[in-house]
């Protein structure tokens, strides 16, 4: 399950809603960078590291070796689940996901503050940081909490290298090893019992017939490789990100599944071809509550993008698509819909990957009528009026992927769902 956009769509959700038919929840990619909300019965959990699968007694939950940890908040996140008696033995995290540090934090600010007007509008979480020393082969992982003395050895040249850095580039503090080693350690110990070699586990469940959800964080448009860039993140969340960071061969996912929100979002800097400004954006922002789960800055909103939508179905092998918030669109006059970009007079077919080229297209909008609230809880299609109706199946042709499900609101309850997602790999399409 992959977010389609720049991430927020519902992944949260949708995941906690397909999760109580899983036996294993993974989450392959990204770090404390993510938000992912989860409401049951009326209680908001916000989770960032741990998998939105936590919240079925004893379900196996993994956080695979793509994932970046911070331990402060991995720790943290455990604690305030427990705290609110929530059973969280299903967790496993990978020895091989690496480490969030404390100058990976203080470096993502530095680097921000550096870029200025250009910044990218991070999450501050130290997760750009962490990846580029995975890269750099400098990085720590989750296993060398467990191995006390070799940590120290590594931390000690790190530390050197950083502060350095620091000092004489910015200007800023150094760390000291002491501080660093003494609290790393203690959460490598709580930590310990979760750390597991996960790849083999998540295999050995696929293999016995297990299954399996991917749970994607940020969403296709803040890819690395693929997304925005510059104003991207810095790991993978289209579907094939799921193998890399979880260990899994791609012959052994049955099906892909995009979260796409009934409009649009972005949190951080960037070009944003459906962007709202005006009064219509306020409404669509304030009825949807759109202010970041991780960081509580406002969001950026527009018209869902179908130009959009079918690069993620074309990046990840989109076989359906999950619509959320369809109730948040609810009580405007009217709704839009971008189904092609106008470029210098001309239509473009496939998403640009100048970000100047972006910046100047023009969506092409398909305009449908509004839709007055939906019911608390529809049991089905049918319950929805006429035009929600209308527009989810505009969005299916102007998408040319199938809905199998449908988001109206937080809780579980608030899900239609239209067609079954654990199914294996329907024959070549
Ligand atoms: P994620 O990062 O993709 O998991 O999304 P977030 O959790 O950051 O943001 C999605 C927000 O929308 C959360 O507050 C969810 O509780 C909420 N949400 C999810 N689905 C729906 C929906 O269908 N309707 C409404 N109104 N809210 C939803
Ligand atoms: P979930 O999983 C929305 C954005 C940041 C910024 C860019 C880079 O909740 O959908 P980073 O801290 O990753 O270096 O920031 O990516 N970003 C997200 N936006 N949802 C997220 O996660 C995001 N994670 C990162 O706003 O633009
Ligand atoms: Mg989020």
């Amino acid at each position: 399950m992959v977010g389609t956009q720049w991430g927020d769509e519902g992944k949260g959700k949708v995941t906690d809603y397909l999760a109580r038919e899983a036996d294993v929840v993974v989450r392959y990619q990204g770090g404390p960078n993510a938000g992912h909300t989860v409401v049951v019965d009326g209680e908001e959990f916000r989770l960032h590291l741990v998998p939105s699968g936590i919240l079925y007694p004893g379900k196996l939950c993994v956080v695979g070796n793509g994932v970046v940890v911070d331990p402060e908040v991995l720790v943290g996140e455990i604690e305030y689940l427990q705290s609110r008696g929530r059973d969280v033995s299903g967790l496993r995290v990978s020895a091989r996901a690496h480490l969030v540090m404390p100058y990976h934090r203080i470096l993502d600010a530095l680097q921000e503050q550096a870029l200025g007007e250009r910044r990218i509008g991070t999450t501050l979480r130290g997760v750009g940081p962490a990846y580029m020393d995975k890269a750099a082969r400098v990085g720590l992982r989750v296993g060398d909490l467990l191995e006390p003395a070799s940590f120290r050895t590594r931390l000690e040249h790190n530390l050197a290298d950083k502060n350095r850095f620091l000092q004489h580039v910015y200007g800023a503090e150094p760390l000291r090893l002491e501080d660093v080693l003494e609290s790393y350690l203690a959460w490598g110990e709580k930590l310990r019992v979760f750390v597991a070699e996960t790849s083999p586990l998540i295999n050995r469940a696929i293999a016995a017939g297990q299954k399996v959800l991917f749970e994607g964080a940020q969403g296709t448009l803040l890819d690395l490789d693929h997304g925005t860039y510059p104003y991207v993140t810095s790991s993978h969340p289209v579907a094939g990100g799921a193998c890399i960071g979880a260990g899994v061969g791609p012959t052994r996912i049955d099906r892909v599944i995009g979260v796409v929100k009934a409009y649009t979002s972005r949190v951080g800097d960037g070009p944003f071809p459906t962007e709202l400004h005006g009064e219509e954006g306020d409404l669509v922002r304030e009825r949807g509550h759109e202010y970041g789960t991780t960081t509580g800055r406002p969001r950026r909103v527009g018209w869902l993008d179908a130009v959009m939508v079918r690069y993620a179905a074309l990046l990840s092998g989109l076989d359906g698509i999950a619509i959320t918030r369809l109730d948040v669109l609810a009580g405007l006059p009217r709704v839009k819909v971008a189904v092609a970009y106008r470029y210098r007079g001309g239509e473009i077919e496939d998403f640009p990957s100048s970000l100047s080229v972006l910046q100047e297209c023009e969506p092409v909008y398909e305009e449908l009528p509004g839709w007055p609230e939906p019911p608390e809880t529809p049991g089905s299609l049918a319950d929805l009026h006429p035009h929600a109706r209308r527009y989810v199946e505009f969005v299916q042709e102007a998408t040319g992927l199938p809905v199998v499900l449908i988001s109206i609101g937080r809780e579980r309850g608030q899900t239609i769902s239209l067609a079954p997602v654990f199914e294996p790999r329907p024959p070549a399409r």
